[in-house]
């Protein structure tokens, strides 16, 4: 498996296990133990959270596994994220849905994500969503304190556009490592908003969220998901791939920016097509002909 480096001393596998739907897969601690170990086999060992996902629930699920081999804790990098707020049970003070990038919140975020998961520190920490009344001087003090006392190695941000992650990496001394966006072959719009070229001139790798659509390329009916899903089928035959998910993957690692796909299904014969894809070296015009398909037109 391909690292990537991210910072000076930060490197993650270029394929990514993305644990959203972690509560939805009804795994033991023990089998979740067990995938785990399953995906740092095939050379998987970076696992992508976020403070809410599941309900709040998921880091605690990871952080039951994680316990039950402490071990585990030097071979991965844990991701995780804050700065949405749900309203949940779980938090009864929520009385609407929305961003907190405060100092305190970001802190204790972060500390309740630590205790959650079972670690002493988090090699990553992404600002989950542009906040529309963030601060970003305070948002910088938050991670100055996280990293001072190693809570957390390094920071990131994630569905950022380029002037939102310029604002806030003005004000931080560290650099952003990377940010996490929704990038697949029905998602190509960051390749022309100026997202990726962005990340690409800054030398940040970006991390891509539901590489496969969340599925919708298999069970989406409408006109695009259908066009791109007979183009990979091409292109499968023509590059021998096993199945079209190992051509959505390596669409994204055939690209130059050096896109790191976030894998959500909890299957490991699923995860495994990731894994495969990168085996697979596309041409310029095969990568164009899913773009072209995915746009509903060719290039200009
Ligand atoms: N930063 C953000 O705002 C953000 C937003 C969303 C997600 N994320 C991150 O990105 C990760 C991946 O997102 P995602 O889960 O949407 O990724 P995805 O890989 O695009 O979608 C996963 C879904 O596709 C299904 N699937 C996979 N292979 C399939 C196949 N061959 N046939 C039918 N269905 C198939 C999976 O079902 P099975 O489980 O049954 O295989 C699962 O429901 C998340 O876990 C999270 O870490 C971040």
């Amino acid at each position: 498996m391909k690292k990537i480096q991210l910072a000076e001393d930060l490197q993650f596998s270029q394929i990514i296990h993305g644990h959203w739907r972690l509560a939805e897969w009804n795994l033991s601690p023990e089998e979740l133990l067990s995938l785990m170990e399953r995906c740092i086999e095939a050379g998987i060992t970076t696992f992508d959270h976020a403070d809410i996902y599941g309900n709040y629930m998921c880091e605690e699920l990871f952080g039951q596994a994680l316990k039950l081999k402490p071990s585990l804790r030097d071979k991965i990098q844990i991701v995780t994220k804050c700065g949405i707020k749900l309203v949940s049970e779980k938090r009864p003070s929520h009385t609407i849905k929305s961003y907190d990038t405060s100092k305190e919140h970001i802190i204790s975020s972060a500390e309740n994500s630590l205790q959650k998961m079972n670690t002493d520190y988090v090699d990553v920490l992404l600002i989950h969503r542009p906040d529309p009344f963030m601060d970003p001087v305070e948002t910088a003090e938050a991670f100055r304190t996280l990293r001072k006392d190693g809570k957390v190695r390094h920071f990131g941000v994630s569905n950022f556009s380029p002037a939102q992650m310029e604002m806030l990496q003005r004000e931080f001394d560290g650099p952003l490592v990377t940010n996490q966006i929704e990038l697949s072959v029905l998602h190509e719009q960051p390749f022309f908003d100026g997202t990726v070229n962005h990340l690409q001139k800054e030398k940040v790798k970006p991390m891509a969220w539901s590489p496969l659509a969340g599925g919708r390329l298999f069970k989406g009916e409408d006109e695009k998901s259908q066009k791109v899903k007979r183009a990979l089928e091409k292109i499968a035959e023509e590059t021998e791939a096993s199945s079209i998910d190992v051509v959505a993957y390596a669409w994204l690692l055939n690209h130059p920016a050096q896109i790191m796909p976030i894998v959500g299904s909890g299957k490991m014969e699923r995860i495994q097509s990731a894994v495969d894809a990168a085996n697979i070296t596309l041409s310029r015009e095969q990568w164009f002909y899913i773009l072209q398909e995915s746009m509903g037109k060719d290039v200009d």
